[in-house]
């Protein structure tokens, strides 16, 4: 893999329903934007069962999964695309353990979750996840690529 392709990784991350109604969404969103990851996709999306179970085939027979469902379907996800070098990897360890208690204190769920299964963020696992997963919540022409510009940090309308 070439020096571009790795610095261009992309992955997808769910702010699941336990984010939106605590309202941690822009705080969760801003972690990733300060790490250096670009968002190049975004949406504000409902889980029906079928989504459910194709975003955690993995985990459909385990008995955890009817909980699972319940959950993510129980309200709005917004749902990302965030770019960067190793975005798969690098996402993983902001994020955090699986579970908020045990979870690195810096990390988003070890900072806002108290809990196993109500962990706020959902991040794909390996970058055949990542890809499964992108092409299951959007479309190629929803993903936007740009650059960032200091212009518009001085352009002035005076
Ligand atoms: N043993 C379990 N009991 C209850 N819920 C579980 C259990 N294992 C996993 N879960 C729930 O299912 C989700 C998916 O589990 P997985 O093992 O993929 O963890 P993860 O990769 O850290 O989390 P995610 O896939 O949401 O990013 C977890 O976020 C958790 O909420
Ligand atoms: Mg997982």
């Amino acid at each position: 893999m070439d020096e571009e392709e790795r610095m261009r990784e992309r992955t997808l991350v769910l702010l699941k329903p336990d984010a939106v109604k605590r309202e941690l969404v822009g705080e969760i969103i801003s972690r990733f934007e300060r790490k250096g990851l670009k968002i190049v996709g975004m949406k504000l999306i409902k889980f029906d069962k079928e989504l459910s179970q194709k975003h955690y085939q993995e985990h459909v027979n385990k008995p955890f999964y009817p909980d699972l469902e319940k959950f993510i379907t129980s309200g709005p996800v917004v749902a990302m695309v965030l770019e960067g070098p190793d975005a798969v990897e690098t996402v993983r360890h902001i994020v955090g353990a699986t579970n908020g208690r045990k979870a690195d204190p810096g990390s988003i769920r070890g900072m806002y979750s108290n809990s196993f299964s109500r962990n706020l963020v959902h991040a794909s696992d390996s970058k055949e996840a990542a890809q499964r997963e992108i092409s299951l919540f959007f479309k190629p022409e929803e993903l936007i690529d740009w650059e960032r510009d200091d212009f518009f940090y001085y352009a002035s309308d005076e």
